[in-house]
């Protein structure tokens, strides 16, 4: 596996109160619960357990760093072809989370949504994405976003399904349809974009996530499983982003030499 100094040099950025601002929406794949549970011999359930308590403690770091949206990866459209039972497992935990933690998290002011295809969800977990939204709805402290039997191209292509209907009916003209009006059809309609994206477990893909709000994210793949990932990753990660140069496919002013 890479070491975390060949991808993102963190050691070297970790001064705290470096200049730069701090990202509004961090989006993060949580990947290496199964390495982690492996490597004590435990079964891949438990390294989501505990993936849990690591998702607990990033969100309160990004709380405390006045972060306004973390996003999670938590199940994929993809993670179908797990066996059932691990399958099973992540449904029971996603209950378990809400009906442990909503309730804290709204006192708290956090606004929790669930999103992702409606697609084959079972009627409870359907009752409990409406449960987050009309609870949190108001919230404005912070904002949970857990991306559940979530893909990127679906994403997109429902977006397209739901334009070319409008078109169809006569509500959208072809020649409207521009960024704003794909993004307003996204399941991910109300997320700003990314700012940054992490994964961890030394993996360096994608993996099918947020792929319309990632096109100018600046990107972190960190060599840290991710039920060991704590606050202090997260700050350290806020450093090394507020560090980074974002262009947007522009050019700093500075460069610029006139003609
Ligand atoms: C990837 O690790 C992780 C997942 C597919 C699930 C992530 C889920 C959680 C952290 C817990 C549930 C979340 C909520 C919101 C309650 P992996 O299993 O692919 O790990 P591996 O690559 O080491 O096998």
């Amino acid at each position: 596996m890479s070491s975390i100094a060949s991808t993102t040099p963190i050691a070297q950025h970790s001064k705290v109160g470096d200049e730069g601002h701090a990202p509004k929406h961090v989006a993060v794949i949580m990947d290496g619960n199964g390495r982690w549970a492996q490597a004590r011999g435990l079964p891949r359930i438990a390294g989501h357990k505990e993936g849990v308590e690591a998702l607990r403690k990033t969100v309160d770091a990004c709380k405390a760093l006045a972060i306004e949206h973390l996003t999670v990866f938590s199940f994929s459209t993809e993670n179908w072809r797990r066996p059932k039972a691990e399958v099973d497992a992540l449904f029971a935990l996603l209950k378990l989370f809400v009906k442990k933690d909503l309730n804290r998290l709204h006192k708290e002011g956090v606004r929790v949504r669930i999103f992702g295809s409606l697609d084959g969800l079972p009627a409870d977990i359907l009752k409990l994405i409406d449960e987050c939204e009309s609870k949190t709805a108001q919230n404005k402290v912070f904002n949970v976003n857990i991306a559940f039997n979530y893909g990127g191209r679906a994403e997109i292509v429902e977006a397209a399904q739901k334009i070319a209907a409008d078109v169809q009916a006569g509500r959208l003209s072809p020649e409207s349809i521009d960024e704003s009006i794909m993004q307003q059809h996204m399941w991910s309609s109300d997320l700003p974009d990314v700012d940054l994206l992490i994964r961890t477990s030394g993996e360096l893909r994608i993996s099918n996530f947020l792929l319309w709000g990632i096109a100018y994210s600046e990107l972190m793949f960190l060599d840290i499983l991710w039920p060991d990932f704590g606050k202090v990753d997260m700050e350290r990660a806020i450093d090394v982003f507020k560090n980074r140069n974002r262009r947007f496919g522009g050019v700093e002013p500075s460069k610029v030499i006139e003609s």
